[in-house]
């Protein structure tokens, strides 16, 4: 089979590349490369001795989507493109709104065009806000608390509306939990612009000695150490979980909404333990304010994604702190 997807060279994009082409599949990337580099490319060759075609281009632009159906039979389209810094999305609000949810319809309606109804989006669990208490479960009602969760939810929201208008359309909404870790080869990993906002890059690059020390967001959360609980997921088992979604995707016409994350909450301080564990390095850090908008406890109810995709997370915390630190320290500059 032959898939598009967009932000096939960001974090999670690159990953399920190289699932796909191990599994014999082609693959079509389109990416502006706002937030990856095309080294990306080089590195999914040296995991699997195959190249997937690429096209530096734009979802907001018509033109580049026309131009990527009418060269490629696409049978499927993994939605990963967007910008997802939540912080930054209160800054410049209007550029999220325009590049993820303008960008989005603008893919959707080229898909229709092309007759192409089968999508796989990249949603987040931010989608289910901050008052349901873990295990969230798809069930329970959406909500966002900044314009990057809005984003993601208006656009589940508008591909609910498009499959109800033509029933063509299967459609499957990925609801992310904390995606870290790296590909086993220590080749592709995520590679964050600037000072990282996330927990598991800012440690390791604390690790590797490109950042001084962690400020741990708040030690008085209800939470059994005090710090915030997630459930940390191994970023290929999120891939494997995208294969498993497109494999399927045929049995589920309509719109579905489908949890990926392991069931497993994990403190920040025990993320820096095992990091520490796992580098043999000092993880300076010191208990900072809680962070705006930050919940206690974030963790998913995995069991629909095991019904219904026949999916469940299988790798570990030591694994996605062990490929963490492989990637960062053979690669402490990223891909450059
Ligand atoms: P990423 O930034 O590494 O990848 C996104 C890719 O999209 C980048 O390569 C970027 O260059 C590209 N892109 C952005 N705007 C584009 C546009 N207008 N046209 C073409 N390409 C564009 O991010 P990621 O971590 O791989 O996330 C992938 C998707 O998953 C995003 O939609 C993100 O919101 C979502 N998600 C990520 C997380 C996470 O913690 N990483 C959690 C939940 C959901
Ligand atoms: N944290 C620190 N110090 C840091 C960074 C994070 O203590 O320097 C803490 C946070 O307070 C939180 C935990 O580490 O308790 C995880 O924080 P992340 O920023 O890594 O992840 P979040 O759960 O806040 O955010 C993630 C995605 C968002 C998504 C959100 C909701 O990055 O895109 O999950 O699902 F919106």
């Amino acid at each position: 089979m032959k898939y598009l997807l967009t932000g096939g060279t960001g974090y999670i994009g690159s990953h399920t590349v190289v699932e796909l082409l191990e599994l014999g599949h082609e693959v079509v990337i389109l990416d502006n490369l706002a937030n990856s580099s095309v080294k990306v490319l080089e590195r999914v060759e040296k995991i699997c001795g195959k190249r997937p075609a690429f096209v530096e281009g734009n979802i907001c632009n018509r033109d580049d989507l026309d131009k990527v159906f009418t060269a490629h039979q696409i049978e499927a389209v993994v939605h990963f493109a967007g910008l997802k810094a939540v912080g930054e999305s209160n800054q410049i609000p209007l550029s999220y709104y325009h590049n993820n949810v303008s960008g989005s319809v603008t893919l959707f309606q080229a898909m229709s065009d092309h007759n192409v109804k089968k999508l796989v989006f990249s949603s987040s669990a931010t989608v289910y806000g901050e008052n349901n208490v873990s295990p969230l479960d798809e069930s329970m009602p959406t909500s966002a608390t900044n314009p990057y969760g809005q984003t993601k939810l208006m656009i589940e929201n508008i591909l609910v509306d498009l499959a109800k208008s033509d029933s063509d359309w299967s459609i499957i909404n990925l609801r992310y939990f904390n995606p870290i870790g790296a590909h086993a080869s220590g080749l592709i990993g995520e590679n964050p612009n600037g000072i990282p906002n996330n927990l598991l890059p800012y440690v390791a690059q604390v690790a590797v000695g490109r950042l001084a020390e962690l400020n741990v967001f708040g030690d008085d959360y209800d939470t059994p150490d005090g710090t915030g609980v997630r459930d940390y997921i191994h970023v290929v088992d999120l891939a494997q979980g995208h294969v498993k979604a497109l494999e399927k995707i045929d049995a589920h016409n309509g719109c579905h909404a489908i949890n990926l994350g392991t069931g497993n909450g994990t403190s920040v301080l025990q993320i820096v333990e095992s990091f520490k564990r796992v580098s043999g390095r000092d993880i300076p850090f010191k208990i900072a304010p809680r962070r705006a908008g930050d919940i206690a406890t974030v963790f998913a109810h995995a069991d629909k994604a095991a019904k219904a995709l026949n999916w469940q997370a299988k790798l570990d915390l030591n694994a996605m702190i062990e490929d963490t630190w492989r990637w960062q320290s053979n690669n402490p500059n990223g891909y450059e």
